[in-house]
């Protein structure tokens, strides 16, 4: 495998499972503090990225390339407000699409089009993972501190009615 790409790639699987301990502490949080539905669907969040992590590590070692697991990194424990969380994972998402972005940069530059046509699935996926943080979001701001609105809104995602995607790696809802 190109040493550029492999490099690029392992890079990715150290966002990816960054991402999945930041929202595993953050859905611990969440479970700590009574609001059970985000926390089910940060857990299901967690488990998404760790699914992304894994698809890469197995594309590396198939191709003939050296996957590289990284060291787990401590999270923060405590965080602000779910409108904290939810604004933290927005930018964290912004920050692994342009990750995602540079490896594709790469496979151009290195005209690996097979390794191109496995990250638009990434690709999609980000954009649909942004999508979701920017809804929720907003949903949160046009509650505000209202403890009623947080409540129902905890409910929903206990409900589903905006959900991650599944941890298989289908489209996020
Ligand atoms: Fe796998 Fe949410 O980026």
């Amino acid at each position: 495998m190109n040493k550029r790409i492999e490099e690029a790639l392992n890079q990715q699987i150290i966002k990816e499972s960054s991402s999945s301990q930041f929202y595993l502490a953050m859905a611990s949080w969440a479970e700590n503090n009574g609001l059970n539905g985000t926390a089910k669907f940060l857990y299901q969040h967690s488990d998404e990225e760790r699914f992304h992590m894994l698809k890469l590590v197995k594309f590396i070692n198939e191709r003939g390339g050296r996957a590289v697991i990284p060291a787990v990194a401590k999270p923060a424990v405590e965080f602000e407000s779910l409108e904290n969380i939810f604004t933290l994972l927005l930018q964290h998402e912004m920050s692994v699409t342009e990750s995602i972005n540079g490896v594709v940069d790469v496979c151009l530059q290195e005209k690996d089009y097979t390794t191109h046509n496995f990250m638009q699935w990434y690709v999609s996926e980000q954009l649909e993972e942004e999508a979701l943080a920017r809804t929720i979001l907003d949903k949160l701001k046009l509650i505000g501190s209202d403890k009623g609105g947080l409540y129902l809104f905890d409910r929903d995602l206990e409900n589903s009615s905006i959900s991650a995607a599944p941890a298989n790696g289908g489209p996020a809802a």
